[in-house]
C-alpha cells in the first residue's frame, strides 16, 4: 500500500491516470494485511477499497480474484472517459451489458468479487500455496523466494544446471512435470521472453522460471502433497532430464503455440523418453 501510494502520489502531480491490474486485488491485500503493520486489524476488503481509492480505473481479468472460468472488465472512473470507452465498445463489440460473455457468466463474477474477500477462503488460499513453496524449498528445489499468493515459482536454470540456457532449462522442466507427474505448469524463461540475434542465435531471458500457477478453489491438501512428491522425483531423475529445441514457433508470442522437442543424448534416452509417453 505504501508503493502504491507512493505511485498515486506522482501520477497526481503529472496529470497520469493510474489504472490497476487488480486480477490479483484480494491476494495482495491480504499480503498488505500480513506485511504492513498499520492494516493487521483491517478487513482484505477495506484494504482492497483503499487501494482502489488510490487509481482512476482499472482492469481485471476475472480468471484470477474473481473466481470465474472466463472473463474480465475495465471500470473506468472519469465519466468523459467512461462514455468514450463504452461507444467504442458499441462500435467494435456490443452493447455494453453484453460484457463480451453471457449473462451467468457476469452474474459468477459478480459473486466471486464478493466471495474472493473471505478472510477464510485467502488464508486457506495463501498458506495453501506457500505450503508447497516451503515444502521444495526444503527439498532443495531452487525457487523465487518469498512464494507469492497464486504460484510458486521454480528457479529452472539453478535446479538444472546440466541443460544449457538455449536448450531452454524451463521447458524441459515443464516437460518433466507433466512425464512424470501429469502436472501442467508454464515457462515463464527463454521461451516466454528469449529473442534471436542477427545470426539467429539465442539471446536468453534474464531468468529461466518455471511457474506452478494454482487454481483457486480447485485443490485439496492431498493434491498439494502430490505435487510435493513428484518433485521429489524431479531431484532422483535430475541428471536424465534433457534439452528441447524449438522446431515451429510463430512471429509473435511464441509461447503460446511453438512446437518443441527433447534433445535426445543417445539412442537409449531416445527409446526410454518415448516409452514413457506412450505409457503416459
Ligand atoms: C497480472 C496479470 N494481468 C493480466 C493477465 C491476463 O489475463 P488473461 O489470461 O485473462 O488475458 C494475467 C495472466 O496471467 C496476469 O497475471
Amino acid at each position: 500500500m505504501k508503493n502504491a501510494k507512493e505511485v498515486s502520489a506522482i501520477c497526481k502531480k503529472y496529470g497520469v491516470n493510474l489504472f490497476l491490474d487488480c486480477c490479483r486485488i484480494a491476494e495482495n491485500s491480504y499480503f498488505i494485511k500480513e506485511r504492513e503493520e498499520e492494516y493487521r486489524n483491517i478487513s482484505s476488503k477495506q484494504i482492497a477499497i483503499e487501494m482502489f481509492s488510490l487509481c482512476d480505473g482499472a482492469v481485471m481479468s476475472a480468471k484470477k480474484d474473481a473466481l470465474v472460468n472466463m472473463g474480465g472488465f475495465l471500470a473506468v472512473k472519469n465519466k468523459e472517459l467512461s462514455e468514450a470507452c463504452k461507444n467504442l465498445l458499441i462500435i467494435t463489440e456490443g452493447f455494453t451489458t453484453y460484457g463480451g460473455l453471457s449473462g451467468r457468466d457476469m452474474e459468477a463474477l459478480a459473486i466471486g468479487l464478493e466471495e474472493v474477500f473471505d478472510e477464510g477462503y485467502l488464508k486457506y488460499r495463501i498458506k495453501s500455496t506457500s505450503y508447497l513453496g516451503d515444502r521444495l524449498h526444503a527439498m532443495g528445489i531452487p525457487l523465487i523466494w518469498p512464494i507469492g499468493g497464486h504460484a510458486v515459482y521454480i528457479d529452472a536454470k539453478a535446479l538444472y544446471s546440466n541443460i544449457p540456457v538455449n536448450q531452454y532449462p524451463g521447458q524441459s522442466l515443464v516437460c518433466q512435470l507433466y512425464l512424470l507427474g501429469g502436472i501442467r505448469s508454464c515457462e515463464i524463461g527463454s521461451v516466454m521472453f528469449g529473442k534471436y540475434d542477427d545470426n539467429h542465435e539465442l539471446i536468453p531471458a534474464s531468468m529461466e522460471l518455471v511457474r506452478l500457477a494454482i487454481p483457486r478453489r480447485v485443490y485439496t491438501q492431498s493434491h498439494i502433497e502430490y505435487v510435493i512428491e513428484v518433485f521429489e522425483r524431479i531431484l532422483l531423475e535430475k541428471e536424465k532430464a534433457f534439452g528441447i529445441k524449438i522446431t515451429e514457433e510463430p512471429k509473435f508470442l511464441r509461447h503460446f503455440t511453438s512446437k518443441f522437442e527433447p534433445i535426445y543424448k543417445s539412442k537409449l534416452e531416445n527409446d526410454i523418453l518415448k516409452k514413457r509417453m506412450l505409457n503416459f
